[in-house]
């Protein structure tokens, strides 16, 4: 049996976590959410003894609070926590954003909790599966209890700890924004891009889907070189110059088409496939 624990936020982390947790043998002890239909609802399904807006005594936390609210409401919990004068003595309270340290939750420190900052590498949605934490990195920082006590959690979730300091989860973050949101961002203008020739941009978005998918398995390679295909791979100098003609009309997806070429050929010339003369040609064309 795993601890008692408390989520505070039921949005998309805060009710998978519940789900996974609860899966895994921790009894979901109390459930708060601002709208606090959503906290029955999932009280209901996973019977959890504590619902409401908000915990009203130390007793409404169990052992282990995972605070999943925004992250612009982080601060604001921890002040509505820490102002009650409560003796948390007894509570291990992580909050889960990338982009905050431990450092947030210093009042409830104050109160006697233990903190930290747990952060799954992973990206989630209301309906996501409890399986979805199978596999992933989950980075730890803050309290020596806490994070001992997070880090069997993370292994009951069949996830991976990353030890962090305050400073490199900043960096991550930035590292995961760019690794998934932005992945999104490119696979929209790609979208875009099929839609000067006249194909509909969803219409050419399914058709990649299969590419996509395959890409980012073969991103799993520690030399990312050697997964590396395509025109600049290839020192293909008439097939980029034909797509920098094409993309001569939109110069917002010609900037940037030709900004990610410049660091594709950075890449390409680690493997072989590429001439140092191909190198020097494309490069022109692409600081044009
Ligand atoms: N989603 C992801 O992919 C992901 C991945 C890793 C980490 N995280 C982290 O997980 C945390 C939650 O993110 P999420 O994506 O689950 O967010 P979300 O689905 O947008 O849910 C936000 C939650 O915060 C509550 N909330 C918003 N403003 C509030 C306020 N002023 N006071 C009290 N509660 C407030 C919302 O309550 P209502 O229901 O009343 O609006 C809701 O429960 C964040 O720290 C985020 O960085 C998310």
């Amino acid at each position: 049996m795993g601890k008692t624990v408390s989520i505070i936020g039921i949005g998309a982390l805060g009710k998978t976590l519940a789900r996974a947790l609860e899966l895994q043998g921790y009894k979901i002890y109390s459930l708060f959410n601002r709208t606090v239909s959503k906290a029955e609802d999932l009280g209901s399904e996973l019977n959890a003894g504590i619902v409401g807006s908000i915990p009203e005594s130390a007793g409404d936390l169990g052992e282990l609070t995972f605070i999943t609210v925004a992250d612009d409401a982080i601060g604001a919990v921890t002040g509505q926590l820490a102002g009650q004068l409560w003796d948390l003595s007894s509570c291990t309270i992580a909050h889960c954003s990338g982009n905050e340290s431990s450092e947030i939750l210093e009042p409830l420190s104050g109160a006697g909790a233990e903190i930290a900052a747990f952060h799954p590498l992973q990206t989630f949605n209301p309906t996501s599966a409890p399986g979805i934490f199978g596999d992933i990195y989950i980075s730890l920082e803050g309290q020596a209890g806490a994070v001992d006590q997070l880090e069997l959690v993370v292994s009951r979730l069949g996830a991976h700890p990353l030890h962090v300091t305050p400073e490199a989860k900043s960096y991550l973050h930035a590292a995961a924004v760019m690794a998934s949101n932005y992945l999104i961002t490119l696979v929209h203008l790609s979208g875009e891009i099929a839609g000067l020739g006249g194909v509909d941009p969803w219409e050419a978005r399914k058709a990649l889907h299969a590419l996509v998918r395959t890409t980012a398995e073969n991103a799993s390679a520690e030399k990312l070189s050697s997964v590396l295909s395509g025109p600049i791979a290839r020192g293909d100098l008439k097939t980029v110059k034909k797509h920098v003609q094409l993309l001569e009309q939109n110069e917002h997806l010609a900037s940037l088409y030709k900004r990610l070429g410049l660091e594709t050929v950075a890449l390409a010339r680690q493997k072989e496939g590429i001439t140092d003369e191909e190198v020097v040609q494309i490069t022109k064309l692409l600081k044009d």
